[in-house]
């Protein structure tokens, strides 16, 4: 499968639309695409097929009257014989989701390693959030929010515990990534004719057809 989304174009006025390629990673079944159909749909499934290679959808924020972020998201498969196929969705990508599952602690030992797998392939801009999934689960927990909020402040990383199932820290997932992508840095390469392919993409500017931020 291509990681190339379809092209797109946007202008809203004077509203600012910046688009960014967004990967989730995680081991199977900790809810990657639960969060993801929570955050474009606002839809729940108690019980999800596991994804086959990767789904590919795309969600908007407006972050302020005269500035919107377009999430393109590749929601991967966690199972393990897609492993291979990752690199193909995090490469390019501006900003990552790792999820794992507070009610399993294996979860936890296989984000991090997407999390150092992140940090020595991918785009070393790249904006990581770790999100323990499943916070609804209170009496089967696993693993203390210290314990991950620690190691996520160590690591340099957004940070939140969610429930794709009660919405809990959904959209302040997507929002606080929203707001740490950034889109100054595109209008200054804009100013200097040098878009960067790895930066958001202004899609309310001329040659938006080839927005692609992938
Ligand atoms: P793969 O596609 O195999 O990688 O799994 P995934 O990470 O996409 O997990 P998925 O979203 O398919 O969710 C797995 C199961 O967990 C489903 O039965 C969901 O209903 C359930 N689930 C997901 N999020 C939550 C949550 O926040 N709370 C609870 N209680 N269950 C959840
Ligand atoms: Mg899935």
């Amino acid at each position: 499968m291509s990681t190339q989304p379809p092209r797109t174009s946007a202008s809203q006025g004077s509203n600012k639309v910046y688009q960014f390629k967004l990967v989730l990673l995680g081991e199977s079944a900790v809810g990657k695409s639960s969060l993801v159909l929570r955050f474009v749909k606002d839809q729940f499934d108690d019980y999800r097929e596991s994804t086959i290679g990767a789904a590919f959808l795309t969600q908007t924020i407006s972050l302020d009257d005269n500035t919107t972020v377009k999430f393109e998201i590749w929601d991967t498969a966690g199972q393990e014989r897609y492993k291979s196929l990752a690199p193909m969705y995090y490469r390019n990508a501006n900003c990552a989701i790792v999820v794992y599952d507070i009610t399993q602690t294996a979860s936890l030992d296989k984000a991090k390693s997407w999390i150092k797998e992140l940090q020595r392939q991918a785009d070393p801009n790249i904006i990581i959030a770790l999100a323990g999934n499943k916070s609804d689960l209170v009496s089967r927990r696993a693993i203390s929010t210290q314990d991950a909020q620690a190691y996520a402040q160590e690591a340099g990383l957004l940070f939140f515990e969610t429930s794709a199932k009660t919405t809990h820290n959904v959209s302040e997932l997507f929002t606080a990534i929203a707001k740490k992508l950034p889109l100054e840095q595109i209008a200054t390469s804009r100013n200097r004719n040098s878009l960067n392919q790895r930066q958001g993409v202004d899609l309310t500017q001329g040659n938006n057809t080839n927005g692609c931020a992938c």
